[in-house]
């Protein structure tokens, strides 16, 4: 889809820059490699502004390769994390229709003529950047190259919900986070305003840092590594949740976007859904990888879970977890149509560890350390195996 980030070209130099070439304007032009994964590609004969992408590259600490002619542009289009096309050059790239991938902007000097957006769609961009206006946010994208993280380097997203009222969704979301966090960098996101909040059942909210209300007048790309860094955490865990007080609303754009940089910036994602039927998290549990059902198997807790799966559309992404004793397993997968992928009996101690600060998982082998280590053993698999 096309944002309107940007706008047009007054500054256009002959000056041919090539692959790899330094120029006399910056120092480090040469620095990056066609080889390296983290160096984005700056494709532009526009010498002011690829100037400038230079200066606002170095800002970020990323390396990036140029390329001042479509064939060039080539041979590094599928391998760089971030493809940025001067205006200047953009038509003529869109002649050679190269392959479709995610990460390409478009970026131009002030005021962009209608034309250009065409353009831009035709070489598969995902919005136009408008220099000077866009430079924050073009330096955010850059900066979050550094961590290593481009499209190839997205988070497994994983989505919770219950089956029915209180089944257990954001205990076991808290649970999976805090397993998660043992192997990688993992962030719990509340998308429930009337629950209980996820750093709290973390212990995490007395911890500094952003909140949902902190996020809601988001108007641009949200940097991976400045989500990840303003979120309460405890070494690899954060948490992104609600202040105290009246409920708060969860804003349709502030949460993509919160998506899309914590998946960028973390290996592991749990979103806590709650039950309620609306489109926004509706579309949320769809961007998720897999969406797991937590199912009290009683004869009222698999009657609410069969309705529950019944709403998310794609039963190939959804998985049930089971919580306590009762209808067996293979009976609840056959009334859902939902394979179960772990199962758990009650976690003793819970309210307690929770009251504490420790989060619901005290230890590995407690049942919910356990059952959520179990989870993402298997959907780490299963993503190896996609
Ligand atoms: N794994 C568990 N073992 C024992 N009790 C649990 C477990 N998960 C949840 N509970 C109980 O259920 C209540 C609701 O849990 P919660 O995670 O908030 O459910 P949901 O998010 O599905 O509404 C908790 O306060 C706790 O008493
Ligand atoms: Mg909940």
């Amino acid at each position: 889809m096309l944002a309107a980030h940007v706008l047009s070209t007054t500054a256009v130099s002959n000056t041919l820059v090539h692959k790899g070439s330094r120029t006399q304007s910056s120092s480090w032009a040469a620095a990056g490699s066609i080889d390296d994964m983290t160096a984005p590609l700056i494709v532009t004969r526009d010498q002011a502004l690829l100037d400038e992408l230079l200066r606002l590259a170095a800002a970020a600490g990323a390396q990036p390769d140029v390329a001042a002619d479509g064939g060039a542009a080539l041979r590094g289009w599928a391998g760089a994390p971030l493809v940025l096309v001067g205006a200047d050059v953009a038509e003529d790239l869109a002649r050679i229709s190269p392959a479709r991938r995610p990460g390409v902007y478009v970026v131009a000097w002030g005021v962009v003529a209608d034309e250009m957006f065409r353009i831009a769609l035709a070489v598969g961009a995902e919005s136009v950047a408008q220099l000077p206006r866009s430079e924050a946010w073009l330096t955010e994208l850059l900066t979050d190259l550094g961590d290593g993280a481009g499209p190839a380097a997205e988070a497994l997203t994983v989505g919770v919900t219950g089956g029915s009222g209180g089944a257990g969704a954001t205990t076991f979301a808290a649970a999976l986070g805090q397993v998660g966090a043992r192997r990688g960098r993992a962030v719990v996101v509340d998308a429930d305003p009337l629950g209980p909040g996820v750093d709290r059942v973390l212990g995490l909210e007395d911890r500094d840092g952003v909140r949902w209300d902190g996020l809601c007048d988001t108007t641009g790309r949200l940097s991976a590594r400045a989500l990840r860094e303003a979120l309460p955490r405890r070494e690899d865990l954060g948490a992104l949740s609600w202040r105290a007080g009246p409920p708060g609303t969860l804003q349709a754009f502030a949460a993509r976007e919160v998506l899309s940089a914590a998946r960028r910036g973390h290996d592991l994602v749990v979103v806590d859904l709650p039950r309620t039927p609306d489109p926004l998290l509706d579309e949320i549990a769809a961007r998720c990888d897999r969406l797991l059902v937590v199912v009290v198997p009683t004869v009222a807790g698999v009657a609410s879970a069969v309705r529950t799966c019944a709403r998310h559309r794609d039963p190939t992404t959804v998985r049930l977890v089971l919580r306590g004793r009762g209808i067996e397993p293979q009976q609840v997968a056959r009334a859902t149509g939902v394979p179960v992928l772990a199962t758990m009996p009650d976690q003793r101690g819970l309210a307690e560890a929770i009251d504490l600060g420790l989060g619901p998982v005290r230890s590995r082998r407690s049942a919910l350390g356990r059952a959520a280590g179990e989870v993402l053993d298997q959907l780490f698999l299963m993503r190896a195996a996609a």
